[in-house]
């Protein structure tokens, strides 16, 4: 991927390229990439004079951070104890099925990235599902459905920025 030096320095200079704003620095390029591209990280030591072997192991101790890339959005199936016993794994494996990618991985349209995580803390509301943190509780396979065209809808009534609002 090519990292666009201006949009990093802009990123850098909103956290006044101070190394204190390490991870705030690193959590705005992972929201402007949806991952932490390896330019980055090497843009990211230079500008802030930390070594980079510091920025790899911020990098790879929160969860928060990406090093491969990821979709737009993020889809987290809950496979903890209470979901798994309300469904969980079937519902995953629709989630599977209709992005045609396993878990872990992103789509090749770089739309969609499926995940699953061991509890999501509301238990109650199990099977629970979050695209880009918004939650989906008592979810069903017909709703995966719904919930997919959810995001899909959203992309395409936004306007692209390119795109002349009254032709
Ligand atoms: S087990 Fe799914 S939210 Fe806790």
């Amino acid at each position: 991927m090519n990292v666009p030096q201006e949009r990093l320095q802009s990123i850098v200079e909103k956290h006044h390229s101070n190394k204190k704003n390490l991870i705030a620095t690193l959590l705005d390029i992972q929201e402007e990439f949806h991952y932490l591209p390896p330019d980055s990280l090497r843009y990211v030591a230079r500008a802030l004079g930390m070594p980079l072997i510091d920025i790899i192991g911020v990098s790879t101790f929160y969860r928060a951070f990406s090093l491969t890339p990821r979709g737009e959005h993020t889809c987290l199936v809950c496979m903890g104890t209470a979901c798994h016993v309300r469904g969980g794994p079937k519902i995953l494996e629709e989630f599977e099925r209709r992005l045609s990618i396993k878990s872990g991985e992103t789509t090749p349209d770089g739309r969609f990235t499926l995940e699953t995580v061991a509890c999501l803390g509301c238990c109650a509301i199990g099977p629970v599902v979050t695209v880009d943190g918004e939650y989906f509780g008592h979810t069903s396979i017909r709703k995966v459905n719904t919930i997919l065209k959810k995001y899909q809808r959203s992309e395409k009534a936004a306007p692209k920025a390119d795109e002349s609002p009254a032709s």
